[in-house]
């Protein structure tokens, strides 16, 4: 009789979608027959069990849609060496408050002071309290919209990229756009307007945006879209890499110097 009890609640388990019970049960019934739990406590620990094996499942998937570049995570940056950044507020950023509120993040600094590295640590963490994310380059992003423009594609295109909860764009202003690619950009903002988050790394400050998008009309149109609603990190000091580099000994204090 037991064993049709048992089978059928594999079963059931299985139906009700619970996996990691129904792949544990064993376990879970030898552990209670052990500890003798009250039938609350037992209950208790079931749910909880299978709700934390759907969470990491649930953020393991999220992460690979997102198609982060690295894994790179917020406790492994040092704020200690980068003075500039505002703790507090990446704290807060990491509990993805600001896209509930269709908010942005634009992160400013010169090459190797952690601004891909936050933004990653920041995507995850967006993924970690259920939001869907999309981390791009911005040469990459360029490309395909100017493609799916040419493939008479473009609507999809800015349907996909306008889908996610937060768009993480790294590398902003690297190179400079395409007159149309431009316009292509500027599509995206204003879809995304109010309505999903975009999180920015750029290494030109605002004032430069102009040369970026080769016109100050719609540099501006773009701006003040993305600053409307908006948190700023902007992060000065000497690139990490380079610190890396002179620690280990392979860069002499005056080449860091002259680099500068
Ligand atoms: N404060 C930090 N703590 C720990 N690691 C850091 C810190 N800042 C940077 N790094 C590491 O240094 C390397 C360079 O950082 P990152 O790629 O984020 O720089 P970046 O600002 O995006 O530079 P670029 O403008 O060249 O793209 C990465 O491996 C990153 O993990
Ligand atoms: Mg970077």
């Amino acid at each position: 009789m037991s064993e049709i009890v048992h089978s059928r609640v594999r079963d059931h388990l299985a139906q009700l979608r619970m996996r990691h019970l129904a792949e544990r049960l064993d376990g879970l019934l030898s552990e209670a027959a052990r500890n003798e739990p009250t039938y609350l406590d037992f209950l208790d620990g079931l749910l909880r069990a299978e709700l934390e094996a759907k969470q990491l499942k649930r953020v393991a998937m999220g992460i690979q849609i997102a198609h982060f570049p690295a894994v790179k995570l917020l406790e492994e940056f040092d704020f200690k060496a980068q003075p500039s950044v505002d703790s507090k507020l990446v704290r807060e950023l990491a509990t993805g408050h600001y896209i509930s509120q269709a908010e942005n993040v634009l992160i400013f600094g010169p090459p190797g002071v952690g601004k891909t590295h936050l933004a990653i640590a920041l995507g995850r963490a967006a993924v970690e309290t259920r939001h869907s994310v999309l981390f791009v380059s911005a040469t990459t992003l360029l490309a395909a919209l100017a493609k799916a423009e040419a493939e008479g594609q473009l609507k999809d295109k800015l349907n996909f990229f306008s889908n996610p909860k937060l768009l993480v764009i790294d590398e902003l202003g690297y190179l400079p756009f395409e007159k149309r690619s431009a316009h292509l950009f500027f599509q995206l903002v204003a879809r995304r307007y109010e309505k999903g988050s975009m999180l920015i790394t750029t290494n030109q400050l605002v004032g430069q945006w102009g040369a970026v998008f080769g016109d100050d009309v719609l540099a501006a149109a773009i701006l003040d879209r993305l600053l409307h609603h908006s948190h700023t990190l902007v992060i000065q000091g000497e690139s990490y890499r380079l610190r890396q580099k002179k620690k280990s000994g392979l860069l002499s204090k005056t080449t860091m110097d002259s680099s500068r």
